[in-house]
């Protein structure tokens, strides 16, 4: 995105179009016209990290400071919070008591952006104290987490938004456009494969997210995206997962290993070998912060505690008689993904080009193709944001809460994130206990 001009209520219906449907679940949200009396969201971060800081930090402050005054960052690591505090432009206090954060500068509207672990305990104790609360998927990572984030919305009768923000891609709303048309009629199957390569796939394996007690493992962490998407576009819930995962790649599988890249004796002959101190960002946000917490950013991909799978594969089945086969992989020489939805009409073919050692003239290439009749290729206009062009749109709905946004762009609420989560969270014990696992059977919705 270019920082000088933001992604404006004019590009999001431009690129989203429809009709005119409440999209908040934020029930304070802020407005232009609440802005022009002066009543600005009061807005606090807990967990001031890579996205805390990134995603829901330093572009807020720059696109929205009409709507939002930041009056507090939280996080375990005082000296991330400070330098978070510095990053963003921003002058508010730093605490690590979220209580006393509250208690203290009284946020209205508070962003989740901990480690994974974490989020329920922040969005239970906000909504007992009359916060709106946003979250980072995944929104739990286990079904006690889910079921107390779904108990506290009901008892403060309050709603929470999770910040799916791959639905908001022109690409992934353009295929829910085209499954929602009827070009391949009632979808029976989903073929959805998602490649990790060895610089983002083995980034999971360096930080916390390699245990899976701090990211539910990649099952929850990084495939509940995928499994929000698969919910959104089929407009349908998970009903069984059964499951197979490995850790075949990572962790134990070689002969060398040590604590982190820096002080490596292996450096020369580790193809994964990472040196932290190129990148001054990275410097700031977590090496010159490690003697407070001990956090390594640059762990070591061969450490032996890592307890994630690094492959993955799933059969899931949905409520309307749907199945889809899945398969998650972080160690290939490609990133990106294949996708294909099989209908009674036609199939929906898609191949995301993210980053793979030759050209590409599409980020993203889509051809409905019918049982009987011509081809279609539909054209896909560039990214213009991160994550696909789904976070500058992402921020601009909530932020700016533009008219004419169709049903199916309302934000994500909390549904959504346990239903994307529980496939996750199924397809895990189904690994653990070599069985089939029904959603039903692990928490009632
Ligand atoms: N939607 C997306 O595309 C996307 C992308 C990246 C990350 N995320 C999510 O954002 C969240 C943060 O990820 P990140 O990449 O910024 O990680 P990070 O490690 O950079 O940041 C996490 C922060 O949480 C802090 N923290 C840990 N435990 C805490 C606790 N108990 N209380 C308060 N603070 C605590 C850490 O000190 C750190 O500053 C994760 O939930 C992740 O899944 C989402």
């Amino acid at each position: 995105m270019d920082p000088k001009r933001p992604f404006t209520r004019r590009d999001f219906v431009k690129t989203t179009g429809g009709a005119a449907v409440g999209a908040s679940l934020l029930p304070l949200a802020a407005s232009a016209a609440e802005s022009s009396v002066g009543k600005k969201r009061r807005y606090a971060i807990v967990g001031t990290g890579d996205r805390g800081s990134k995603m829901w930090g330093r572009p807020v402050r720059e696109n929205y400071s009409d709507l939002i005054d930041f009056v507090g960052l939280c996080d375990i690591n005082p000296k991330r919070a400070a330098s978070a505090a510095k990053w963003l432009g921003v002058t508010c206090p730093t605490f690590t008591s979220f209580d006393e954060m509250c208690d203290k500068v009284k946020p209205n509207l508070l962003m989740v952006t901990t480690v994974d672990a974490f989020h329920h305990e922040y969005i239970v104790k906000a909504l007992d104290r009359g916060i709106d609360v946003m979250t980072e998927k995944p929104m739990v990572i286990d079904e006690t987490q889910c079921q107390a984030v779904l108990d506290a919305e009901k008892r403060n009768n309050r709603k929470i938004v999770v910040t799916f923000n791959y639905r908001f891609s022109p690409k992934h709303q353009k295929i829910k456009e085209i499954l929602m048309s009827g070009a391949i009629g009632k979808v029976k199957s989903v073929d959805f494969h998602w490649y990790l390569d060895t610089t983002h796939g083995a980034d999971y394996f360096r930080r916390w997210h390699r245990l899976r007690e701090k990211s539910g493992s990649l099952w929850v962490h990084k495939a509940t995206h995928h499994f929000d998407l698969i919910n959104w576009w089929l407009d349908a819930d998970p009903v069984e997962v059964v499951a197979k995962g490995d850790l075949g790649f990572y962790g134990k599988n070689n002969s060398f290993r040590h604590t982190h890249c820096r002080p490596c004796p292996y450096k020369k002959e580790c193809k994964f070998y990472w040196d932290i101190t190129q990148d001054p960002e990275m410097v700031a946000r977590y090496v010159n912060n490690e003697d407070a917490d001990g956090y390594l950013r640059d762990g070591c991909v061969w450490k032996e505690d890592i307890n994630i799978f690094d492959t993955m594969g799933a059969l899931v089945s949905y409520s309307n008689g749907a199945t889809m086969t899945y398969s998650l992989n972080t160690y290939m020489p490609i990133e990106g993904y294949r996708l294909a939805f099989n209908g009674d009409k036609g199939r929906l073919e898609i191949r995301d080009w993210e980053r793979q050692p030759w050209e590409v003239t599409e980020e993203s290439s889509i051809d409905i193709i019918p049982n009987f009749g011509k081809p279609e290729h539909v054209p896909m206009p560039k990214a213009d944001s991160g994550h696909g062009g789904g976070d500058s749109r992402l921020q601009e709905l909530i932020f700016r809460k533009p008219a004419n946004v169709p049903a199916h762009l309302a934000l994500p609420g909390s549904r959504a994130g346990a239903l994307a989560c529980l496939t996750g969270i199924a397809a895990r014990k189904s690994v653990d206990e070599k069985k089939a696992v029904k959603i039903a059977d692990i928490i009632k919705l």
